[in-house]
């Protein structure tokens, strides 16, 4: 994806969901996913603020992105979005290709426990967002809610429940919903389906330079109650994110690795 464009739209009592649900009903969102050198278009309804419905949207080309602009498409759009009387912003991006190589990323991933109060670029926390999006999950069922906690606010929430933010300015709440997840008689995948994407996470943090840890440490009911989740939200893990501070010297077990006839065995 060469090209990514996020558009806020904000309105009044609740308009630009009202907005976002139209286009969805309309089949518009289907159709400019039908286009040509569409990557993504896709709404998301923030929690907390009612009021803004952000798009992202990401073409292969900018001369894939002026065709969309030039499509009748476009009138359909402007249309329904004065209906609504939204006013919009709009942050136009390339995102990052520096990607590294497999073997790199997983040689290279590892536990950091000291981060610097600098800010990961939205862009990066996208990216990192999507590899979860692709992970495979039981039955495609998709079980995962992740919460990306960032303000003040919520990461202090974290502190009351976790000692192992560790300075982290972001910290993903990597939680599968039970009533999702498959599930036969009393077995269910919730946890499984969860794990797979928060290491999907990971990887995609490290591969763009992100720093992160697995947490299992924090206290899940009071978790439950600080983020106010549903009895059927079950957390599994934190994932701290950021950026190490330079005078971070690795997590000492990080090569206490079992030798490969410990754990394996061919039959
Ligand atoms: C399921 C799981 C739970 C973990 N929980 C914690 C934790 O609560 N606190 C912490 O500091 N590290 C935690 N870690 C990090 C591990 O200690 C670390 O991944 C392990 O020592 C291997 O090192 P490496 O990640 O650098 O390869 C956890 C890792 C996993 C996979």
């Amino acid at each position: 994806m060469n090209l990514v464009i996020n558009i806020y739209y904000t309105g009044k009592n609740g308009s630009a969901k009202e907005f976002a649900k139209e286009m969805i009903s309309k089949g518009i969102v289907d159709r400019v996913r039908q286009e040509k050198g569409n990557k993504r278009y896709e709404y998301f309804f923030p929690e907390n603020d009612p009021e803004t419905v952000l798009l992202i949207d990401g073409w292969e080309s900018k001369e894939a992105l002026d065709k969309h602009h030039k499509s009748p498409m476009m009138r359909e759009i402007a249309e329904l979005r004065e209906k609504y009387h939204l006013k919009i912003r709009v942050e136009q991006y390339t995102p990052i290709t520096d990607s590294k190589d497999f073997e790199t990323v997983i040689r290279e991933r590892t536990a950091t426990r000291k981060f610097k109060d600098k800010k990961v670029e939205m862009e990066k926390i996208n990216k990192i967002l999507e590899a979860g999006r692709l992970a495979p999950t039981a039955k495609n069922l998709q079980p995962q809610k992740i919460y990306v906690a960032s303000s003040d606010e919520a990461l202090e929430k974290i502190d009351k429940v976790s000692p192992c933010r560790y300075g982290a300015p972001v910290v993903l709440i990597v939680c599968s919903d039970k009533s999702m997840a498959f599930t036969k008689d009393d077995y269910s995948t919730y946890e499984m389906d969860a794990s797979i994407v928060a290491t999907h996470m990971m990887l995609e943090a490290t591969n763009v330079g992100v720093d992160n840890i697995w947490i299992e440490m924090f206290d899940k009911e009071e978790l439950k109650k600080e983020f106010n989740l549903a009895d059927n939200i079950e957390p599994i893990c934190l994932i701290p994110i950021g950026y190490k501070t330079d005078d971070y010297k690795g997590n000492p077990h990080h090569h206490q690795r079992k030798d490969l006839k410990e754990t394996v065995k061919f039959i």
